[in-house]
């Protein structure tokens, strides 16, 4: 049985991950492939729980070794339980969000040591790095103006890490482009200025590696 490929959306807040990670499933099983959807932090109930507290606490909030180690707790439970067996049963995986946003958020964003970050993070995956992540990049007046609208259209209020600072943001995409350059082989990064057409054709293109 073939493994199954393992495929990353990234990038800040309301630059089209859900939007992008929902046509990919829907395209890759037109072409024939199992696919499962996944998404960071949640997946599983421990780990959507684990989402809760990270999104809501505001009362007793996590201190930043706190929430990477939350993080990464979630993570581990869907590695271990979701993504690895999917992709041994030759299953595909889409998920929104992994490892980079630990690298961007609680790296370049809280300030912790990257290279902690890198080992604890291959400890909480035992390994498990993505055959391809497509890193989607907007400028933060883009991403801002989405959320605003989404907020309105779904009657929502920002969460916790998505109200952090203009500082914070700024930090995060550069973070994530750093990150891409230091890995040109895995990370493809896509401009999602443009319409969801527009952003998708990109991101199938990237595909191509696959054969
Ligand atoms: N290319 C696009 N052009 C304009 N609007 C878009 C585009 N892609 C997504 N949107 C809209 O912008 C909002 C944010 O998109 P989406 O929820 O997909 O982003 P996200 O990266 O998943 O955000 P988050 O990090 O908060 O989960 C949604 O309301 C979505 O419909
Ligand atoms: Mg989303």
């Amino acid at each position: 049985m073939e493994r199954g490929r393992f495929i990353t959306f990234e990038g800040g807040e309301g630059c089209g991950k859900s939007t992008q990670v929902k046509r990919m499933k829907e395209a890759l099983e037109s072409a024939g492939r199992k696919v499962l959807l996944t998404r960071e932090p949640g997946g599983t109930r421990l780990a959507e729980l684990v989402r809760t507290l990270l999104k809501d606490e505001r009362e007793d909030p996590p201190c930043d070794r706190a929430e990477l180690l939350l993080f990464l707790a979630a993570r581990a439970q869907l590695v271990r339980n979701v993504i690895r067996p999917a992709l041994d049963s030759g299953v595909w995986v889409v998920s929104d969000r992994f490892s980079d946003s630990t690298f961007a958020y609680q790296g370049y964003g809280r300030g912790l040591p990257l290279d902690v970050l890198a080992i604890a993070n291959d400890f909480a995956c035992e390994g498990l790095r993505p055959d391809l992540t497509i890193l989607l990049d907007v400028p933060p007046e883009v991403a801002a103006r989405r959320m605003r609208e989404r907020e309105q259209a779904t009657n929502t209020a920002a969460d916790r890490i998505e109200s952090a600072g203009e500082a914070f943001h700024s930090r995060l995409r550069a973070g994530f482009i750093e990150l891409a350059r230091r890995d040109p082989g895995r990370i493809v990064v896509i401009d999602a200025s443009g319409t969801p057409d527009e952003v998708w054709e990109a991101a199938w293109k990237s595909l191509k590696r696959f054969g």
